[in-house]
């Protein structure tokens, strides 16, 4: 048996700006993150937006309550609220040990149909906190559990790849033939 604990809190940092689709506290707590949980058979996903996070931590019990006794004493947030707290047979979010989603369409959709005009985690239900929980477990991972960003640069599109593959193919056969001839 497993726990899934869903909590909120609000960042004692101030923002900076995003390196690679992450504020720069946030990718070193992710980093840490992902290297602890792994060894202690944890998994979870972390979301900060408008200087609040919401985590979903899951795992064995004991291991998620002493994490969580260690993340209340962290300086770097404050307010440390849980929402939601289960027990669960199956774990839903096994595959990552801290996954990262930035802003992804279906948490901006999802707000828009709770009828929430901000992210504001500090007062969502235990039902919103578990639906949103949800909808972290099916979107798009911004990191990857290696440290790679999950999401393929804007600029290399593979169109791009394959036209460029096709061109030098081309002036390969070209410069082949004219060499044979
Ligand atoms: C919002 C937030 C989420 C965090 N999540 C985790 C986590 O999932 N796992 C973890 O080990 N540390 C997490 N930390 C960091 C811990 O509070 C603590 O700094 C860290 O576990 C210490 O690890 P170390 O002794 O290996 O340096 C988090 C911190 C914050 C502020």
């Amino acid at each position: 048996m497993f726990v899934q604990v869903i909590y909120a809190s609000r960042a004692n940092f101030p923002s900076d700006a995003p390196v690679g689709g992450v504020e720069p506290t946030v990718a070193r707590i992710l980093q840490v993150s992902k290297r602890n949980n792994s060894k202690q058979g944890i998994g979870g996903a972390l979301y900060f937006r408008d200087g609040a996070f919401l985590q979903v931590l899951e795992g064995p019990n004991q291991k998620v309550e002493s994490l969580l006794r260690r993340l209340k004493t962290d300086a770097r947030h404050k307010d440390v609220t849980v929402l939601h707290r289960i027990e669960v047979v199956e774990r839903e979010f096994q595959r990552w040990s801290m996954k990262y989603t930035a802003m992804d369409k279906k948490v901006n959709q999802w707000l828009q149909q709770a009828g929430l005009t901000s992210f504001d985690p500090l007062h969502f239900t235990p039902k919103q906190a578990a639906e949103f929980a949800d909808v972290l477990r099916r979107s798009e991972e911004t990191l990857s559990d290696n440290g790679a960003l999950g999401q393929r640069p804007k600029n290399i599109r593979p169109v791009t790849a394959i036209a460029v593959s096709l061109a030098l193919l081309t002036a390969l056969l070209w410069f082949a033939w004219l060499y044979a001839f």
